[in-house]
């Protein structure tokens, strides 16, 4: 193993995370609870007041839901907030850029930061839909930037997206996978860097068909939540969506698309979106789940999707006599 990826696992190494906002303060505790310490950075000195917290209602959360494995107390130790960048940067394998989505801002950050880290240290924007390229084109060590985009809060959604840039350094995206494997975070690498990556992608996709709706008269804004609540978001923390109509059909997400597919066809239509689901992507995305799943164990992960779903509402309904 390389010295750089010993210092991406070895919990000796301090992360620095910068800008305290809702995003810094959930990676604290992320790398705090995997027994990392912390230097957390903001300009702001109210931030970093209600950082701390912040830091420590959740944990106080995680405590009470059964979450952590240590006192609270030893947790938050680890988190050492700090003014003075220079100071946070100092030993640390990897950085968190977790200010405002806002270009000029992350330049800015971005060449301070790369100015003062150590210079084998990456440099992980939590960006949301501003690609490396457009940030980080600018920066003398632009090859140890990527983009690292959590969930909210990834100590709860525990799965990261990693966008290079197409400067980013190899053994830079391995670096990061490593360090966030190590705290607990599941990684997809995304393969070509595009805005808002995939994770906003897909959500953007039903947030606009949502507006649609509500500028249409169709649903109320209540409505189209209780029916994601109820529906799509309990089932989706199960399976994704590709899954999800694999499930629902006998004969599996091919037979799904021809059954369905000329329907959502139309639907796109109507919203000027022409993306013809062509035999030969069906075709990529059959093979895909089939390797996943062969068909001939399709009714065994129908049961295990539903006493998943069990498993979530029990669990749901026992905490529930017990809320603080
Ligand atoms: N909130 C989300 O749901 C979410 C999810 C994933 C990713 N993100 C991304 O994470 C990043 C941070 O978002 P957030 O929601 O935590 O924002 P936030 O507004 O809660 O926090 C931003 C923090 O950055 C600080 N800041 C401003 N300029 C700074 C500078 N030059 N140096 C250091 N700190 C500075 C601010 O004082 C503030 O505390 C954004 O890129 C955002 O798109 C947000």
């Amino acid at each position: 193993m390389s010295t750089v990826l010993e210092q991406a696992t070895s919990r000796r190494y301090p992360v620095a995370i910068v800008g305290a906002g809702s995003i810094g303060t959930a990676f604290a505790v992320v790398h705090a609870l995997a027994g990392r310490d912390v230097r957390l950075y903001d300009v702001a000195a109210e931030a970093l007041d209600n950082a701390r917290s912040r830091l420590d209602q959740i944990l106080a959360d995680l405590a009470h839901f059964g979450l952590l494995e240590e006192a609270p107390a030893e947790v938050a130790a680890r988190v050492q907030t700090s003014s003075d960048l220079a100071e946070a940067l100092a030993g640390v394998a990897v950085i968190h850029e977790c200010a405002p989505e806002n270009l000029e801002i992350k330049q800015a950050v971005t060449i301070e930061i790369d100015r003062l880290a150590p210079p084998h240290a990456a440099i992980a924007s939590a960006s949301s839909a501003i690609p490396g390229s457009e940030y980080a084109r600018a920066v003398a060590g632009r090859s140890r930037c990527l983009v690292a985009h959590p969930g909210n809060p990834p100590y709860l959604l525990r799965v990261v997206e990693i966008v290079p840039a197409p400067f980013t350094d190899a053994s830079v995206v391995r670096l990061v996978e490593s360090f966030l494997e190590a705290a607990g975070l599941a990684c997809v690498i995304v393969r070509r860097e595009l805005r808002g990556f995939v994770f906003n992608r897909l959500q953007g996709a039903l947030l606009r068909e949502a507006y649609c709706l509500v500028r249409d008269g169709v649903a109320s804004v209540e409505e189209i939540d209780a029916i994601v609540r109820g529906g799509l978001g309990l089932r989706w923390s199960v399976v994704g969506p590709f899954e999800t109509v694999d499930l629902n059909t006998r004969g599996g997400i091919e037979r799904h698309a021809s059954i369905l597919g000329p329907a959502y066809a139309a639907m796109g239509a109507e919203r000027g979106q022409f993306d013809p689901w062509t035999d030969e992507l069906i075709g990529s995305v059959t093979a895909q789940r089939r390797a996943q799943l062969p068909l001939e164990r399709w009714e065994e992960r129908v049961r295990w999707r539903d006493r998943e779903l069990m498993r979530l509402l029990a669990a749901r309904r026992s905490f529930s006599d017990s809320e603080c």
